[in-house]
């Protein structure tokens, strides 16, 4: 049978907001939390989530397009994610993979083989972040190669541990009061097709593609960064946090073509990308080329500390020692990453793909009605909206941008600005194409309410 509007699920927002217990929360988090962490201007303050639903400490009701940042891929609390946590915490918590076994160490480790999109045969190490699944990236691809330079990207965002920090580039504050970078990492222009960097002369008839093919060709090669320094070349196939830009259609082939032809390895960040976010296992998977590490973290466990990095297994020839990890690879963490693999498969990369159409075609929609939003792009359930003054101009509009995410939020829909003035839509991959109904209008009203 259809839905009918008044069948669909809705957010209840029931106090001001933030309401009177989270105020008190945002006061004592005011005095002892490290205030560095980039909280939006919005405040919400979690006590309960399922599935695609987060209940705050005052009884509101959000409808969550977040995810924790991309991170609860099966929806909060999925049954079987908890079954299985609740099921390892039983019977073993921890007990150290870098110095003992487990089965479900080499199981992960196997499936990752399986479905990664690296050359087989891979090696898999495990950590408890992205950031320390980059720092293992780089300093493999040091060890394996012998060299010390990188490539990154503006926009990039690959962590803020001291090595990943060397990349992340996307804001000034992440960079301010840390003086040097550790690492010898040169940036350039990422190949946006919605404000491409690049000039014409570079450009050709390739456009953006080839303006970035000719930067580290007839460049960078040519002047700062001899190919045969660079270790590896550093990419996001979606930029995520610099405000969800996908890589455009050859460009991943050219990268490929360029690290062969010097000896470079490439390094796909898939943390945020990566675990059917994009409507394939891998962002990667949509340009059918491999990688020879690829970075995972985030969506991969629902929500458990757990990051990874897959390396040709010929890559990883390093001595014990040379890399290890306490926490990394917690049986727990590894009980919900399985369970949450087994889920994507079943049927939420396929929902991703599916649903995550019907949103973009929403979002499309409401393009049409406002002259406001610039562009709307992305793959499967990451997909960015970008707030301008006018479509003509392009002129930046973060402030509009931030507007919407408080009006969005006070109405009861959770999301996420990224870049200096997108939206980012990451729901959990379980939404159905009723939240979608429900999310959009909701988002529509915010953007009238917002101008
Ligand atoms: C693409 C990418 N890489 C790395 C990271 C760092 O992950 P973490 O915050 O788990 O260290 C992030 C986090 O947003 C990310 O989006």
């Amino acid at each position: 049978m259809m839905a009918t509007a008044t069948d669909l699920r809705r957010p209840e927002i029931k106090t001001e907001l933030p309401g009177p217990k989270a105020r008190a929360i945002i006061e004592a988090d005011a005095q002892f939390v490290n205030p560095a962490y980039p909280r939006p201007d919005f405040k919400l303050v979690a006590e309960r989530g399922q599935g695609v639903w987060v209940e705050d400490v005052d009884g509101n009701m959000f409808l969550d397009c977040n995810a924790g940042v991309a991170v609860c891929s099966t929806g909060h609390c999925h049954p079987e994610v908890v079954r299985a946590i609740q099921d390892q915490a039983e019977q073993l918590i921890h007990i150290c993979g870098t110095d003992y076994y487990y089965a479900s160490m080499p199981e992960l480790a196997k499936k990752l083989d399986e479905i990664v999109p690296l050359p087989r045969p891979t090696r898999t190490h495990f950590a408890n972040s992205g950031t320390e699944a980059v720092e293992t990236a780089l300093k493999l691809a040091m060890h394996a190669t012998g060299r010390e330079k990188f490539i990154s990207f503006f926009g990039s965002f690959h962590g803020r541990t001291l090595g990943s920090l060397s990349l992340t580039s996307s804001r000034v504050a992440q960079r301010l009061g840390f003086k040097r970078q550790v690492l010898d990492v040169v940036h350039m222009p990422y190949p946006n097709e919605y404000r491409n960097p690049f000039s014409a002369d570079d450009c050709g008839d390739g456009g953006v593609v080839q303006g970035a093919v000719n930067w580290i060709e007839n460049r960078l090669f040519k002047t700062t960064t001899p190919a045969e320094e660079v270790a590896a070349i550093v990419v996001e196939v979606v930029q995520g946090e610099g405000g969800y830009v996908p890589a455009p259609a050859g460009f991943m082939q050219e990268l490929r073509r360029i690290c062969d032809e010097h000896g470079i390895l490439l390094i796909v960040d898939e943390v945020q990308s990566g675990m059917g976010r994009t409507g394939k296992m891998f962002a990667l998977d949509h340009y059918g080329v491999k990688a020879d590490i690829v970075c995972i973290a985030k969506g991969i466990a629902s929500g458990l500390p757990l990051g990874v990095c897959v390396a040709r297994a010929d890559l990883m020839d390093w001595k014990p020692g040379a890399h290890a990890s306490t926490f990394g690879g917690n049986p727990v963490a590894i009980a919900a990453a399985l369970k949450t693999i087994e889920l994507l498969q079943r049927e939420l990369v396929a929902n991703s793909a599916e649903v995550g159409a019907y949103l973009k075609r929403g979002l499309e929609k409401l393009m049409g009605k406002y002259d406001c939003i610039g562009d709307v792009r992305g793959m499967g359930m990451m997909i960015g909206v970008e707030f301008v003054k006018d479509r003509l101009s392009k002129i930046p509009d973060p402030d509009l941008r931030d507007r919407v995410e408080m009006e969005t939020f006070n109405r009861g829909v959770i999301l996420l600005g990224c870049g200096p003035n997108s939206i980012r839509w990451s729901p959990p991959l379980i939404l159905t194409k009723e939240n979608v109904d429900v999310a959009l209008e909701i988002f529509d009203e915010a953007i009238a309410a917002s101008r």
